[in-house]
């Protein structure tokens, strides 16, 4: 971020990490970090605990997938789950890198080409005077926009429907074009925790015009 962004997320910090997850946090995640020269063909961004990073990571095992998350806890909670008892990653999570931070910093200083994007419930800011704070503002789509393959596409799924019609607000200054979707994914750990009090996701695919 060469000026300076708006935040758009929460806490960096959790409670206090145990003594394995500092380890691979201080060991094993400098490893991991995003290199230019590899193909880096997924991007997920937000990934709270990961669990949709390692389905990805399951279900592309011959592609990259780069998992960008600032909360320390929930990168620590990736690497627990991806290590082994050894510390080791185990041998099917090896497509995995991680950006520990927030991603505009990593999109506004290297460019990619990710045949993917996806952003799971992106924190929806709901407070009219907290609406500064919200992601998927028209200048980030642009910039997810600009670090497409040809024929790529960003994932986007909320449950916030007030969030889901202000995004389609965004797309709409962009040069990006919106189809909704049902596909079915897996539930994330946010979805599950919030299912009571919140709506069905919605889903849009967006896609280059041209
Ligand atoms: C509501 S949580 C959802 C987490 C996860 N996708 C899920 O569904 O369980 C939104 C996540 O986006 C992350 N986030 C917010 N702004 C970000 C940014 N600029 N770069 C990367 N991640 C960001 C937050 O730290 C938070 O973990």
């Amino acid at each position: 971020m060469e000026k300076q962004e708006i935040r758009t997320f929460g806490r960096r910090h959790g409670k206090k990490l145990s003594e394995r997850k500092s380890f691979l946090v201080e060991k094993v995640l400098p490893g991991l970090i995003p290199n230019e020269s590899e193909s880096n063909d997924i991007l997920e961004i937000g990934f709270g605990a990961g669990e949709h990073v390692r389905e990805l990571a399951h279900e592309f095992p011959n592609k990259i997938i780069i998992g960008a998350e600032p909360f320390v806890n929930g990168v620590a909670a990736l690497l627990s789950a991806i290590c082994d008892e050894k510390n080791q990653i185990k041998s099917e999570y090896k497509n995995i890198r991680i950006w520990p931070d927030d991603v505009r910093l990593m999109l506004n200083n290297t460019k990619f080409k990710f045949s993917e994007i996806w952003i799971l419930h992106p924190d929806p800011w709901p407070k009219a005077r907290h609406e500064k704070r919200r992601l998927l503002n028209s200048d980030f789509l642009n910039l997810l926009a600009n670090n497409l393959a040809d024929n790529g596409k960003i994932i986007i799924g909320t449950d916030h429907w007030g969030y889901y019609d202000w995004i389609c607000e965004q797309v709409s200054k962009t040069n990006l074009l919106q189809n909704d979707s049902e596909i079915e994914i897996i539930r994330t750990r946010y979805q599950e925790k919030n299912m009571a009090q919140t709506s069905e996701p919605k889903y849009l695919i967006l896609t280059n015009k041209n």
